[in-house]
């Protein structure tokens, strides 16, 4: 396979030949020309899309990124999501069949349509592009912020549409370069670029009971399942079980979010848990719910049946790796009925 337009030429040892155009990364021109290029954050953060340079050279966008280790380095070692070619580069990689895309990524220009306010931390930004807004629920999307020069990965909270229209659901980040902006400089009618749709975590038919489990800002690809899965529990028979943790009782959203959607209190379930509730909040009777950490109350509720289940999950890296482990090590849940995002 070899894609026809005009770029800079990506010869796979032992694969297809593609072309990346303009400032494109390796991995983004791997990923517009179809091809199952190994990746999950695109951000530098999870080393996924590690691969050996052979021949040719590429500027590195982050020097520093997590995602490689200290023996990658030494081996030589390249993060594909931060490797712009400056020509004809040859990589050796093995290639993944469950990363060739479904829908391709594209970029298109996108206006701040509004904001508003979810808690007292988190905002929800919709957009505005002149294409349809094409994503599989679950998946997210990468917003360049033209006035930084830099790029950040934020998930859709809301369906796919021919309109447009993008919403994100955004934690405010203190401190953060990529949120600050977000929060205090952008204006609605201002314009900044959406690159997307990215990602594997994104709902599969339902052949069997639905969970899903968000951490903080993992609540905006939770949302986007629940909303496309939640018309489809009746004729299939299905449950979806939501569960949103949360530091204190003042950042719960999840149960307001979900109201209204079919089902909702029945087929489809959400409980949030409060990992730190103040002696305030007991006093005064505010808070009654579930306490501790999230993949704690998830493993009382359902236990052995959680291998009964198809599993999303999206939030912080280390929420990220307790869910896996009680799924895999403990509860023995196969590994294609796991489906996560880490947001680094
Ligand atoms: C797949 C995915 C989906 C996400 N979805 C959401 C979401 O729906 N809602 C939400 O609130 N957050 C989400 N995030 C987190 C979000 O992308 C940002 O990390 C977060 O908003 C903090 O950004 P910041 O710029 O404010 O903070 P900063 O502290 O300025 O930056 C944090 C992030 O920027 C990156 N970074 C830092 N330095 C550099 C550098 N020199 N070059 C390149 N990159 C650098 C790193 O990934 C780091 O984690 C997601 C992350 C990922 C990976
Ligand atoms: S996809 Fe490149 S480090 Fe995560």
């Amino acid at each position: 396979m070899s894609a026809d337009t005009t770029g800079l030429p990506v010869t796979l040892v032992s694969g297809p030949s593609f072309q990346v155009q303009g400032q494109d990364t390796l991995l983004k021109g791997a990923l517009r020309a179809g091809i199952g290029f190994p990746y999950e954050c695109s951000v530098g953060g999870c080393g996924s899309c590690k691969f050996d340079l052979v021949e040719g050279e590429v500027h590195t966008l982050w020097a520093e990124a997590p995602g490689l280790s200290p023996r990658d380095r030494h081996k030589g070692k390249r993060l594909a999501c931060q490797s712009v070619p400056l020509g004809p580069v040859t990589a050796k990689l093995r290639l993944d069949p469950a990363c060739e895309p479904r829908i391709r990524p594209l970029r298109q220009s996108a206006t701040l349509t509004r904001v508003e306010q979810v808690t007292h931390d988190m905002r929800q930004f919709s957009f505005r592009t002149p294409g349809p807004a094409e994503f599989l629920a679950g998946q997210y999307a990468l917003l360049q912020f033209p006035a930084l020069g830099l790029q950040r990965a934020y998930s859709m909270s809301n369906l796919p549409n021919p309109q447009g229209e993008w919403q994100f659901i955004v934690r405010r980040v203190p401190q953060g370069a990529g949120t600050g902006h977000l929060f205090d400089q952008l204006q609605p009618g201002d314009v900044l670029e959406i690159d997307g749709p990215y990602g594997m975590a994104w709902l599969r038919p339902p052949e069997r009971d639905l969970l899903c489990i968000a951490g903080g800002s993992g609540l905006a690809p939770m949302l986007s399942v629940a909303r496309a899965a939640a018309p489809l529990l009746q004729e299939t028979g299905r449950r979806l079980h939501f569960y949103f943790g949360v530091r204190t009782p003042a950042d719960r959203a999840a149960q307001a979010l979900l109201a209204g959607l079919p089902g909702y209190g029945d087929r489809l379930r959400c409980e949030e848990v409060v990992s730190q509730p103040s002696a305030d909040d007991a006093r005064q009777g505010g808070w009654t719910g579930a306490t501790g950490l999230v993949h704690e109350v998830v493993d009382a509720r359902l236990g052995e049946r959680l291998a009964e289940h198809e599993v999303y999950f999206a939030g912080p890296p280390a929420m990220v790796q307790a869910v896996t482990e009680l799924l895999m090590v403990r509860r023995a849940v196969p590994y294609g009925q796991i489906h996560f995002d880490r947001f680094f």
